[in-house]
């Protein structure tokens, strides 16, 4: 299915999309490669789904980039990876963010345990971000239970003595982003890895077999597609033409 086809469709519909971005590991081993090639293919793809996330006329992309659970993986896969993110936020994020007058990059998650060059960049990443209309999350040392106790712990440490989900989601990472309407997660394993646990309550799922270095931006137009004929309830009813 071409882009053209589920443009139309897509507008208005889908205002916020998050992706689990898995199998860059699996990526890299079906061809003989060290992983951390499959996590450079995976920072490439990146850019090109954001372009055409953008096209659908999607206004909130989040990104799971790496979870407080993936600090277990062997020294050498974590340091990779950080300095992956590092050259990503300082050679690609932040000269795009500089050039394009509406995108923006916000990083969610717990920053400070970030490696502090890293954690620098991303602070002047989300400093250049400021106001501008469409907002890429990137998910890095995010989980999403460490989110809720965070969130009740800032809550509480302000003077609030009660909680509200209203209160609660004011003190999310996310608070600037709406709850994701479409939550896709490629690599094929049907679970959440602790991502958006709070905001994800409504959203729809869909898992795609694919791994991530090889989506395409007819599998994101698909997913929309599928989005859009869902029915979504959120725990009411429908009304149905009554009939005669
Ligand atoms: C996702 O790909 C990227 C991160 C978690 C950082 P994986 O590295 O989990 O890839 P698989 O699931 O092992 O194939
Ligand atoms: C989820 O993938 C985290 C990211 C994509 C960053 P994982 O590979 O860490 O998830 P599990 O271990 O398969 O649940
Ligand atoms: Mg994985």
């Amino acid at each position: 299915m071409s882009s053209q086809n589920v443009n139309n469709p897509a507008k208005g519909a889908l205002k916020s999309l998050a992706i689990i971005m898995d199998g860059n590991g699996r990526w890299a081993t079906r061809r003989g490669l060290p992983r951390k090639e499959g996590h450079i293919q995976g920072a490439k793809v990146v850019e090109r789904v954001l372009a055409h996330v953008r096209e659908l006329g999607i206004h909130h992309l989040t990104l799971y980039a790496f979870s407080t659970e993936n600090w277990k993986r062997p020294e050498e896969e974590v340091e990779g990876l950080m300095s992956l993110f590092y050259k990503y936020v300082t050679h690609v994020a932040i000269p795009k963010i500089k050039s394009d007058p509406e995108l923006g990059m916000m990083f969610i998650g717990d920053k400070s345990a970030l490696p502090e060059k890293l954690r620098k960049k991303c602070i002047e990443a989300e400093r250049l971000s400021e106001g501008k209309s469409f907002i890429c999350n990137i998910a890095l040392n995010y989980g999403g239970r460490a989110e809720i106790v965070n969130a009740a712990n800032k809550a509480f440490s302000e003077g609030h003595t009660t909680l509200t989900e209203e209160l609660l989601s004011r003190y999310m990472y996310t608070s600037h982003s709406p709850d994701p309407d479409l939550v896709i997660r490629t690599g094929g394993d049907f679970r959440i890895s602790n991502f958006l646990l709070w905001q994800s309550a409504y959203s729809e799922y869909i898992i795609l077999d694919t791994l991530w270095p090889d989506i395409t931006d007819e599998e994101i137009d698909d997913c929309v597609a599928r989005f859009n004929s869902r029915e979504r309830r959120f725990g009411g009813v429908v009304d149905k033409p009554k009939k005669g």
